[in-house]
């Protein structure tokens, strides 16, 4: 039997592509510093891992569309942290962020002859999902450069990952007016939007940005960063109340349902801010030194106004400069991995332990 291999539209996994630079930084004495993923390494708070248990008990299936008690704390979470007006605002939570950055151009019909318009610098998970559904990524941060394209979905990143670039609300207001007058979508990844440092993120939920206007606009959103709860696999989308029901009608079809348990650990996790907080200042404290320690050791920090990342470069060939930090014990991301106008910078994640930071501020004074 032959299987037309659909991963063959796909660019390669960037990360198998670091493995070569991982042996190297694995090597040094005092051991791997891993400054390359944003993944979370400090615990999941107490009071979430408890609504986890308490709701272990789940022999039934799960609501694809979330139990009231989960819809209502995400559209009180929206209306608290993404100024969204309460009324109108549809809801459903997510199986994590990826599947859903993945898979909307396919559940919203996108296919052949679209095209998708992607920012220049992203994480690649948008191209992603363009190729999965057969459509055209188009990389631009101007929309007016575009054509006559077809265009269905455009994906706005602020703050950006991998630069920490924060989109101001006019800029923001323009792409939902472009996007209205050719009918197209705007999905807003927004899941680093409570980590601003010397920027304030604003939400497409924000009448600031969409007239008091849901259509044609939807946020992403992660509980990954905010909660350390990237292992539960929890976020939502929130926006246009016609477009939401429409994932939920795929969605439920397809099976893409947030286990019962995740859900009430969300319902929590999206009630409490005070833990959001604690782990804020623990962000803010490592971006400071790791900040700090880059800059004496001579590169330029540019953008990284709001996230997890630190974009820096001393203007070289982005995996030059990996190595560089490679031979250091020290892991990073280099700009190649988010599109070709990321390739001559390297992303440092700000999620490693204090103590790892520290080691990798030690070695850089070097
Ligand atoms: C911009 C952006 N979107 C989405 C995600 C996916 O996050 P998750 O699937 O953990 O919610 C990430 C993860 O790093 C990200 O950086």
């Amino acid at each position: 039997m032959s299987v037309s291999r659909l991963s063959e539209r796909l660019p390669d996994f960037p990360w198998d592509l670091l493995a070569p630079a991982k042996r190297v930084a694995a090597a040094h004495p005092g051991g791997l510093v891993d400054l390359s993923m944003g993944t979370p390494v400090d615990p999941v708070p107490a009071v979430v891992r408890a609504a986890l248990t308490e709701a272990s008990d789940s022999p039934g299936y799960p609501l694809t569309a979330g139990t009231p008690a989960l819809r209502a704390a995400i559209a009180e979470w929206a209306a608290r942290n993404c100024g969204a007006l309460a009324d109108g605002l549809g809801v459903l939570p997510t199986i994590g962020s990826k599947e859903l950055v993945a898979w909307l151009p396919t559940l919203l019909g996108i296919g052949p002859g679209d095209t998708v318009v992607i920012p220049t610098v992203c994480y690649p998970t948008y191209e992603v999902g363009v190729r999965l559904a057969g459509a055209t990524p188009v990389r631009t941060d101007s929309l007016t450069s575009l054509g006559p394209a077809r265009v269905r979905l455009v994906w706005v990143n602020s703050p950006s990952n991998p630069t920490g670039q924060v989109l101001p609300a006019a800029h923001l207001r323009k792409v939902v007016e472009w996007a209205r007058e050719r009918g197209a979508v705007v999905a807003s990844d927004e899941c680093y939007l409570t980590l601003g440092w010397e920027s304030t993120p604003i939400s497409v939920l924000s009448p600031e940005v969409n007239s008091g206007r849901l259509d044609g606009v939807l946020a992403v959103h992660s509980l990954s960063k905010r909660s350390n709860l990237a292992g539960y696999r929890a976020g939502f989308v929130a926006g246009d109340p016609a477009i939401v029901s429409e994932l939920l009608a795929v969605r439920k079809h397809g099976g893409l349902i947030v286990p019962a348990p995740v859900q009430a650990a969300m319902v929590v996790a999206l009630g409490d801010e005070d833990h959001a907080t604690v782990q804020r200042s623990v962000y803010a404290a490592r971006r400071g030194v790791l900040r700090d320690a880059l800059a004496k050791a001579g590169f330029e920090i540019e953008h990284s106004g709001a996230g997890l990342y630190l974009w820096a470069t001393r203007d070289e060939d982005s995996w030059a400069t990996a190595d560089w930090f490679a031979e250091r014990g020290i892991l990073v991301a280099p700009g190649a991995f988010y599109g070709p106008a990321g390739e001559r910078h390297v992303r440092v994640a700000l999620t490693a332990t204090d103590e790892r930071v520290a080691a990798a501020v030690e070695r850089l004074e070097i």
